[in-house]
């Protein structure tokens, strides 16, 4: 898979934003609390959160170098920031009971599956903990995604994992949370433009597309929206 582009995906107006926003609120973060963001990206969140986590900690995990060396530009002189890379199905590179609260926006779908991830959660985060997560859920970009199919019947997309609320609330519980609410949430998105459509395509869904098929699925896209459904989860560690 071709790897992400940070400074592309940074200088595009992403819904991710409003995602991250409603997922940091839903943890009520106070100031001198350890955060750990899963999936941290660019860091456009984990920016947001450091304007309450005044004498706090935050640690950043991804995979991705690329999306870390835009996240380390941005905020890796923070003292209060650690920025590691990580594969979200591993235990995450923290001491077990050590986080009051776990964020991530926008990246569980792109694990097949979750079971390791809410244990990976579970055991990082200290008894009283907090979890808020944003993905794409059950249905997400269904209707971009037949359209692709029908425009180019042989393409395959990466193996996202759209979870819906039964599976996710049944892994959750098993995995030893409780006060678990999950929701699935439609989230229609407008692109501005058939520039913006096509450029936010190739930074964010199809990057291992050629550019010709990109523009043509972009055309096809006659009201440029993505039918985004996301999968909001909100739990404790008791
Ligand atoms: C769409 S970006 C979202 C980034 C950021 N959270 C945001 O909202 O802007 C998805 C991110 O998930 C990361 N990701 C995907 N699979 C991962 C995995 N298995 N472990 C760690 N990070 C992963 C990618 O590297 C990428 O940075």
């Amino acid at each position: 898979m071709t790897e992400w582009d940070g400074p592309a995906y940074d200088a595009l107006p992403l819904p991710h934003q409003q995602w991250g926003k409603r997922t940091i609120a839903a943890l009520n973060l106070q100031p001198s609390e350890t955060l750990l963001d899963a999936g941290c990206g660019t860091g456009r969140d984990a920016q947001v959160a450091l304007e309450t986590l005044t004498s706090g900690e935050l640690i950043c995990v991804d995979q991705s170098r690329t999306m870390l060396d835009q996240c380390r530009a941005a905020i890796g002189a923070d003292p209060r920031v650690t920025i590691a890379q990580g594969d979200l199905d591993s235990p995450l590179p923290v001491a077990q009971n050590s986080i009051d609260a776990i964020m991530s926006v926008a990246a569980l779908h792109w694990l097949s599956d979750h079971k390791n991830v809410w244990v990976n959660f579970f055991t990082a985060l200290k008894p009283g903990g907090r979890l808020a997560t944003d993905a794409g859920g059950f249905g997400n970009l269904e209707r971009t995604l037949n359209l692709a199919l029908k425009l180019f019947p042989e393409t395959s997309f990466p193996s996202w994992y759209y979870a819906n609320v039964e599976d996710t609330t049944s892994l959750l519980i098993q995995a030893g949370f409780t006060n678990c609410e999950v929701e699935l949430r439609p989230h229609p998105t407008v692109l501005p433009s058939y520039e913006t459509l096509v450029t936010y395509l190739q930074t964010l869904v199809f990057r291992d597309w050629p550019l010709t098929q990109i523009e043509t699925l972009a055309k096809a896209m006659t009201d440029s929206t993505l039918d985004y459904v996301r999968l909001e989860v909100r739990a404790t560690k008791p």
